[in-house]
C-alpha cells in the first residue's frame, strides 16, 4: 500500500505551497505517487491555514466533504498538516475520527514515518517545535518542483508577536537556513527549469544566518542568485517594514533579476493603531522606506495587507488608513476585517461593531481596486515583458506575468514558456492584463 496515490489540498500563504512540494517529495521516497484527482487518494492531505476566520471549522467541512466523497471507497489515509494541525492537535482527533495522523508545519520531516506507522496501525500525532531537523532533513532530499515560477522557503515563524497573529505560535520562533543549503536548492530549483524564484518567510527580511563570525543576509541571498545566468528574476515575501535595512534596499542599485515590486504589509495608516497591534513601526517608518526604495528606482511599486476594523479603531484612524492608501497607491493589496485568534493578545479585546467593520472594509476595497484598475489601464497599448510560465488548462492560451506580479494572458506558442517575452496589452480589468504577442518574439 506504500505506493499508492496522494493528494495534497492546500491553504494558506506560499510558504504552505512550498510545504505540500517538499512533503511530496518526501513521500515520493516511500514510493506515494502525486495525484491530481482528489477522489481517488489511498492519502488525502489538508495542509490548513489558521490565519482567519472559522479555520478550525473549515476543516471539519473539508473533511466531511472527503467523507462524502470516498463513502462507497476504501478511506484514504486522512492527514490534517499545516497551521491548524498545529494549534489544534490532539483534540482534532477527538472530535473528528475520521483523522489517522495530526501533522505540525515543524514536523513535516516525520511524515515518512508518520505514514509507515499509521500503516502499521497506530494514531499518529507530531505537532513539536523541531525546524532546524526538519530542513536538515529535507535538505537531503531533491527538490523536485519543477515550475518556471518556484518557492524557496528560506526562513520560517516569527518573534515578533503583533498581538492580531496567530503565526508566533502556530509557526514558532523565527529560524534562518543556512546559506549554503539555500543555494544549492536554488540550484536544483533552475536545474528543473525554474526561471523565477520567490524566496519565502513569515518574515522573509529578517533571515539571518552566523557562520564563522560573518552574518548572511537576505540581501547576500540576492547578490548570489542575481549571478545564475539561466535564472531571469528573483522576488521575495513577505517581508516586513522593520527589517528593510539599507543592504537590502540597496540590492536594487544593482540587481537586474529583483524584481521592482515590494509587497510591504502595514496593517493601518493610524500611528495609535499599529501601536495598539504591536506592529512596531510608525507610518513615519514605512514612509521612510518607501522614499528610499523610490529614490533607488521610481518603477518599484508597492503592495501591502491592511487589518480593517481592529479594536479601537475610530473614524479618525480610519480616515488615516484611507489617506496613506491614497498617498502611496499600492498597485494590489490584501484587506481583511479583523479575525480574533484564539491565544492572541487581540483575541479578548472588545470588537467594534460589525456594520462599521464591513463598511469601513468596502470603502478600503473601493480605493484600493479603483488602483488595480487604473493601473492596469495605464499599461494598455504598452508592450511589457512578460515571463511566460504555463499554457492555461481551459483556453488554448499562454498564461505569465508582468514585473508587477500581474498576469499576463496572450495567444502564443507553448514553445515560449520559460522566456521572458515582449507582449503589446491590449485590454485589461482589475486583475489581468489581456495582450498580443510581439511578433518578433514570436519568431525568435
Ligand atoms: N509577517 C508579515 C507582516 O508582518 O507583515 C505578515 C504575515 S501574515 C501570515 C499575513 C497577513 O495576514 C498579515 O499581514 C495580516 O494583514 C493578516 N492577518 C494576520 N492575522 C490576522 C487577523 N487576526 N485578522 C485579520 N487579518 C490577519
Ligand atoms: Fe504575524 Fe506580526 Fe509576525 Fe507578521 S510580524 S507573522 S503579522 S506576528
Ligand atoms: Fe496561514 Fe500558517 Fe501561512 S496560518 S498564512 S498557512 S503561516
Amino acid at each position: 500500500m506504500l505506493n499508492g496515490k496522494i493528494f495534497i489540498k492546500t491553504f494558506g500563504c506560499q510558504m504552505n505551497e512550498y510545504d505540500s512540494n517538499r512533503i511530496y517529495d518526501s513521500v515520493s521516497k516511500l514510493g506515494f505517487i502525486k495525484t491530481t484527482n482528489q477522489s481517488n487518494a489511498d492519502c488525502y492531505i489538508l495542509n490548513t491555514c489558521h490565519i482567519r476566520d472559522k479555520a478550525k471549522e473549515k476543516v471539519y467541512h473539508e473533511i466531511g466533504r472527503v467523507k462524502k466523497l470516498y463513502r462507497d471507497k476504501k478511506k484514504p489515509i486522512m492527514v490534517v498538516a499545516g497551521c491548524v494541525a498545529q494549534a489544534e492537535n490532539e483534540e482534532m482527533v477527538k472530535r473528528e475520527p475520521y483523522i489517522d495522523i495530526i501533522l505540525g508545519p515543524q514536523s513535516y520531516h516525520k511524515v515518512n514515518e508518520l505514514l509507515k506507522n499509521h500503516i502499521a496501525n497506530l494514531k499518529q500525532e507530531e505537532t513539536e517545535f523541531d525546524t532546524i531537523s526538519k530542513f536538515g532533513y529535507f535538505d537531503q532530499i531533491k527538490n523536485n518542483d519543477n515550475k518556471i515560477s518556484a518557492f524557496l522557503t528560506i526562513q520560517e515563524g516569527c518573534d515578533k508577536f503583533c498581538h492580531f497573529c496567530v503565526v508566533p505560535y502556530t509557526r514558532g520562533p523565527e529560524y534562518s537556513r543556512p546559506f549554503n543549503t539555500i543555494i544549492s536548492e536554488a540550484e536544483q530549483l533552475i536545474e528543473n527549469g525554474a526561471k523565477e524564484i520567490t524566496l519565502l518567510g513569515q518574515n522573509v527580511n529578517a533571515y539571518s544566518y552566523k557562520e564563522n563570525f560573518k552574518e548572511f543576509r537576505i540581501s547576500n541571498l540576492i547578490k548570489h542568485l542575481d549571478q545564475f545566468s539561466e535564472l531571469e528574476r528573483i522576488r521575495y515575501t513577505t517581508s516586513h517594514p522593520r527589517d528593510m535595512t539599507d543592504d537590502l534596499i540597496d540590492c536594487y542599485s544593482y540587481s537586474n533579476k529583483l524584481m521592482p515590486f515590494v509587497h510591504l504589509p502595514i496593517q493601518s495608516g493610524s500611528n495609535k493603531m499599529l501601536e495598539l497591534m504591536n506592529r512596531k513601526h510608525t507610518v513615519d517608518d514605512y514612509l521612510k522606506v518607501y522614499e528610499r526604495l523610490k529614490k533607488i528606482n521610481a518603477e518599484i511599486e508597492f503592495s501591502s495587507d491592511f487589518i480593517i476594523g481592529y479594536p479601537g479603531e475610530t473614524q479618525k484612524d480610519f480616515e488615516d488608513t484611507l489617506e496613506l492608501i491614497k498617498k502611496i497607491k499600492f498597485i494590489n493589496s490584501f484587506s481583511f476585517i479583523f479575525s480574533p485568534r484564539p491565544g492572541t493578545k487581540a483575541a479578548k479585546l472588545e470588537m467594534i461593531e460589525k456594520n462599521i467593520a464591513k463598511e469601513r472594509l468596502t470603502l478600503i476595497q473601493e480605493e484600493l481596486f479603483n488602483n488595480q484598475i487604473e493601473i492596469n489601464k495605464s499599461l494598455e497599448n504598452i508592450t511589457i515583458n512578460v515571463l511566460v510560465e504555463n499554457k492555461m488548462e481551459k483556453q488554448n492560451k499562454l498564461f505569465g506575468r508582468n514585473k508587477y506580479i500581474s498576469p499576463v494572458i496572450f495567444d502564443g506558442n507553448e514553445n515560449l514558456i520559460g522566456k521572458v517575452v515582449k507582449v503589446k496589452v491590449q485590454t485589461s480589468n482589475q486583475n489581468t492584463l489581456f495582450g498580443l504577442l510581439d511578433k518578433k518574439m514570436e519568431a525568435a
